[in-house]
């Protein structure tokens, strides 16, 4: 698929995606809600709204598509992991975290409000998130949403983003510099384990059969580990201007990163064969054209500039 194509399908889910969360971050009380405290909803707007790549999103739709589903259930699932990337990344700038004031090209949230604001935020973000997955409109089957809910809960905890949050924090201060397996665990769990969700969510709500289930699950590994090490590349060779976050942190605050322990054009290496390996499981899927889509993402992964 050509740059362009696979740009407006991107753009395309995007916009779908942003309806579906400007909705579900209505400013009113719902039906059955005693209310939504005005600054907690606007915080958890101004993190969520406008803003990002949506790729994650993108993968749950775009693997529906091409095992051929296609209506608005994997976008509400798009939208519920979005609100937990959102929630991860207002806890990551905080001062206990990374630190930063810069997100998306504005101050991030505990900046634009404070940071009980934003701490609680997330933490609303992210109970939305499974309120999402456990809503009959999206998915008519109870047994798929508590898969649905099962993965995310794996995928965002303990063993998964937040579990490699904490590897991240401690790599800052260890003793001596982590050592490769220990880094490619880090970034499996702190980055890739919510990218291979979004794909093995797609693959369920399309009811995918067991193999083409775990090629694709390959396919979500190797774009969540080529995702991560692009990100780190991004940091010590991007801009801030054109990043919309701050350039030039990692190193300095002795982050675990590939660009650490390769050096940069070690890094882009194994940036490289992880976007072949990705092609490589979309075709032992056996999805032919209909994979177009997942095989530019991959690409696109490694190429970004933000
Ligand atoms: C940034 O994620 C944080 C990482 C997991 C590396 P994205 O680069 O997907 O951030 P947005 O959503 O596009 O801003
Ligand atoms: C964050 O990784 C991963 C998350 C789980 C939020 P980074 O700390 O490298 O992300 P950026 O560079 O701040 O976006
Ligand atoms: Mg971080
Ligand atoms: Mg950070
Ligand atoms: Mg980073």
């Amino acid at each position: 698929m050509e740059r362009r194509a696979f740009q407006a399908r991107l753009e395309g889910t995007a916009a779908a995606v942003e309806r579906e969360l400007e909705n579900l971050l209505a400013v009113e009380a719902q039906p059955g809600e005693a209310a939504r405290p005005r600054r907690l909803i606007e915080a958890m707007r101004y993190a969520t709204l406008k803003g990002g790549k949506r790729l994650r999103p993108f993968l749950v739709v775009e693997t529906g598509r091409a095992l051929g589903r296609s209506d608005g259930g994997p976008r509400r699932v798009g939208a519920a992991i979005e609100c937990v990337h959102a929630y991860s990344l207002i806890h990551d700038d905080l001062p206990a975290m990374d630190d930063d004031d810069l997100r998306r090209g504005r101050p991030t949230a505990h900046r634009a409000f404070d940071e009980a604001t934003a701490i609680l935020a997330g933490d609303a973000l992210q109970a939305l998130a499974f309120e999402i997955l456990a809503d009959p409109r999206t998915d008519s089957s109870a047994e798929i949403r508590a898969a649905l809910s099962l993965g995310l809960a794996r995928a965002a905890g303990l063993a998964g983003m937040v579990g490699g949050q904490m590897f991240d924090i401690e790599a800052e201060t260890a003793a001596a510099p982590f050592r490769l397996e220990e880094i490619a665990r880090l970034q499996a769990m702190k980055t890739g384990a919510l990218l291979r969700f979004s794909v093995e969510a797609g693959s369920r709500l399309a009811g995918a059969g067991p193999k083409v289930s775990d090629a694709l699950g390959a396919y979500g590994s190797a774009v969540g580990a080529a995702f991560q090490i692009a990100d780190d590349l991004l940091d010590a060779e991007g801009d801030t201007a054109t990043l919309g976050k701050r350039a030039g942190k990692d190193a300095g605050r002795r982050k675990a990163t590939l660009v650490a322990a390769l050096g940069v054009e070690g890094a882009r290496r194994e940036l490289k064969r992880l976007v072949d390996k990705a092609r490589a499981a979309v075709d032992a899927a056996g999805l032919g054209a209909s994979g177009d889509g997942l095989r530019a993402a991959a690409e696109f992964v490694a190429k970004r500039k933000s």
